[in-house]
């Protein structure tokens, strides 16, 4: 049965109805839709607007419903949305008392308040995710404390760093996306409820009580805004854009780390796949496959974005656009967060490799410069010197380390025997004790630092 239903002369055509349905997708809000329609019969019953055996009939009615869903025995199906089906639901079962759920509220602020609860539950249990994975890289932060490898830029070798330091930056990056979804639920714990179809209502309610009654902040101060605010979806999946973005730059890392070429890392077995012809392949689909989805996501968040600029208060049907959009995006994150917390925690390392690979095409070759700066050549000279002592490697096949005294002599006179200690890689990543450096130190500083602000997600 259509709630809307007494205007019309004739029923809506069949592929109307197929069209204009949002059940098939919003049937995931039916634990918002009865918690907050519980909490609204409450408060019509305690402001006298019905009457209090009503609003009993009607609470203990949707409870009933609630468990039915909840173990299976009533299937969602054969209504336009959620709320008529729960309403009509109800009516089935309680009878003429069901037909006083929706006196002071409207579809409008109904769906709107359902949406929230869903989506801040959701943004809890990505903070949860995040707040894991963000642990495991702590982990294999911890361990990497002790390793050293290549820094990058343009990928080309830049500076060694520690293996710690490596895991510790996507560490920061991955808490920032909490504190994102943390900070959009703030503003999102905002009670729609009240705000009628558009213009709130004339019937005594208490907004302020449904508002405690379901956690909310709460209620808005604006019924017209009430009803057609759907930046909580857009920052929902803007936040899940930018923890795809880190995702998919950390993807790219660990496929290119675990090239036969780099070779650094070695992702398990359990998270790679092999090739239907190439028997010796060890592929990594997973990690490409989350940067891939990276596309999905942001598509997502363009199309709420879209759907949203152009509709005039207060609420239109655009609005249902909202929802499928949402519940991929939520699935996809949650899926590639978790995933890669998997991936990561299985990880292994060729320490070795990473050594080497640290020390040679002259990775050591700034604290060369640094060294000559330190003993009081000024520091654009000092990078002339090495970039000369660079080239001479290169074209008599030498390497930074393997120089003895006498040559490193010939290009300055303050170069001692300890320019042999420096050119070492591990050496270089110790040295670098800055705040927020690569040095051993300075991240376990970072691991330190990090732990304590994460701490808050971890209550
Ligand atoms: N299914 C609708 C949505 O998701 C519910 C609100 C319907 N309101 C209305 N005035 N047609 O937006």
């Amino acid at each position: 049965m259509k709630l809307w239903e007494g205007r019309f002369a004739a029923p809506t055509a069949k592929d109307a109805d197929l069209f204009n349905d949002s059940l098939p997708f919003d049937k995931k809000l039916w634990k918002a839709d009865i918690t907050a329609s519980v909490a609204h019969a409450r408060m019509l019953g305690k402001c006298g607007i019905i009457s209090a055996d009503e609003s009993a009939l009607i609470c203990g009615g949707l409870e009933k419903i609630y468990e039915d869903i909840e173990n299976g025995t009533l299937e969602i199906q054969g209504a336009e949305d959620i709320h008529s089906f729960v309403e009509n639901e109800l009516v089935s079962r309680i009878g003429d008392a069901g037909k006083k759920l929706h006196t002071a509220r409207s579809r409008n602020d109904q769906v709107a308040t359902d949406f929230r609860l869903y989506v801040r539950s959701s943004t809890d249990t990505v903070i949860e995710s995040l707040s894991n994975l963000i642990e495991v890289l702590l982990n294999n932060a911890e361990y990497g404390v002790k390793y050293i490898m290549p820094g990058y830029t343009h990928l080309r070798k830049a500076q060694p760093i520690c293996l710690g330091h490596f895991f510790n930056a996507y560490a920061e990056m991955f808490l920032r996306d909490a504190d994102r979804f943390y900070s959009s639920r703030k503003r999102l714990n905002v009670m729609p409820l009240g705000s009628g179809a558009l213009a709130g209502t004339s019937y005594p309610i208490d907004r302020d009580m449904v508002a405690t009654l379901l956690d909310f902040d709460k209620p808005c101060d604006n019924s017209l805004d009430g009803v057609s605010d759907r930046d909580f979806v857009a920052e929902y999946c803007f936040n899940a854009s930018m923890a795809m973005s880190h995702l998919s730059r950390l993807c790219e890392d660990i496929i290119l780390y675990s090239t036969e070429e780099f070779g650094y890392f070695e992702i398990s077995d359990e998270y790679s796949t092999g090739s239907s012809i190439m028997p010796q392949k060890k592929n990594p689909d997973i990690p490409e496959l989350m940067r891939g989805k990276t596309g999905r996501i942001y598509g997502h968040l363009m199309a709420i974005l879209t759907t949203l600029k152009g509709i005039p208060l207060a609420y239109n049907k655009d609005l249902q656009e909202d929802k499928e959009g949402f519940f991929d995006c939520e699935n996809q994150l949650l899926s590639c967060i978790n995933i890669m917390a998997e991936l990561l925690d299985n990880i292994t390392f060729n320490t070795n490799k990473m050594k080497k690979a640290a020390e040679s095409d002259f990775a050591c070759a700034t604290d060369v410069a640094d060294y000559l700066a330190k003993k009081g050549v000024p520091f654009r000279t000092a990078h002339g010197v090495t970039g000369k002592i660079v080239r001479w490697c290169i074209e008599n096949g030498r390497t930074l380390q393997n120089m003895t005294i006498d040559e490193y002599q010939t290009f300055d006179e303050h170069f001692d025997i300890d320019i042999c200690e420096t050119v070492k890689g591990k050496t270089c990543a110790e040295a670098r004790t800055s705040f927020g450096g690569a040095s051993p130190k300075s991240v376990k500083e970072n691991i330190r630092s990090i732990k304590k602000r994460l701490s808050k997600y971890k209550e």
